[in-house]
């Protein structure tokens, strides 16, 4: 029989109180398992309208204060948690069989911090910042590469590439984080985590 927790789920739960701390572990293990981005988690904002959107980004940092990404801040994603600060995340990791929902609600990061990240990024990827207009009609493939192209001579020196004001990260803080465990005859083991003022309400979940 498969050792189980005080809370009679599978080990792989552990007894913490600390949600960061199951996922931090959750998280090392799909880096050993999952074949691309690990870090890959759909990310739902909702606009004015009410209207759910939801789309991949990757998981950039974590720490006990929340979850970080970077984006284009005039991106849909952008504009819709300029006016609605507040996210979902969804992790999906196959070949653990294991699922991460995280709500909360949506800050800025420091401008320290986000020219730290875009300064470990490939030049590529910092020429991309710029050229691309995230989200809106480009009219041709090579206006795209046109805009690369100018970009590049603007920003020759590979080591000095500043971040564009519309690039930035993004944290979210969570109120609820649930983990999610496929069982056989979808038996499914959940455990789901409430902020509460200094701590951390554990539930476990029917399936
Ligand atoms: C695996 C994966 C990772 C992605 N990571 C990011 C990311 O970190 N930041 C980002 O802005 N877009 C990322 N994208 C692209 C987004 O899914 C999306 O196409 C883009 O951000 C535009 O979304 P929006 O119009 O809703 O703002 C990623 C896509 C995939 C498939």
């Amino acid at each position: 029989m498969n050792k189980k927790n005080n809370l009679g789920l599978d080990i792989c739960f552990m007894n913490e109180d600390d949600p960061f701390i199951v996922f931090k572990q959750w998280m090392s293990e799909a880096e050993k398992n999952e074949i691309n981005d690990p870090n890959a988690v759909a990310l739902a904002t909702v606009n004015e309208s009410n209207q759910p959107d939801v789309r991949m980004v990757l998981l950039k940092e974590f720490n006990n204060n929340g979850f970080i990404f970077f984006t284009n801040l005039e991106s849909k994603k952008g504009s819709d948690l300029k006016k609605i600060p507040k996210a979902s995340m969804c992790f999906h990791w196959k070949s653990l069989l294991r699922q991460v929902r995280i709500s909360g609600e949506i800050s800025s990061i420091s401008d320290k911090e986000a020219d730290e990240y875009f300064n470990s990024r490939p030049y590529l990827s910092r020429i991309g910042a710029w050229s691309s207009n995230q989200s809106k009609p480009m009219e041709t493939r090579d206006a795209f590469l046109n805009r690369i192209q100018k970009y590049k001579n603007k920003f020759s020196d590979q080591n000095n590439v500043p971040r564009p004001n519309h690039w930035s990260g993004f944290m979210l803080s969570p109120k609820r984080i649930e983990f999610w465990k496929d069982v056989e005859g979808r038996l499914h083991q959940r455990l789901e985590y409430l902020k509460e003022l200094n701590s951390w309400k554990k539930n476990i979940l029917y399936p």
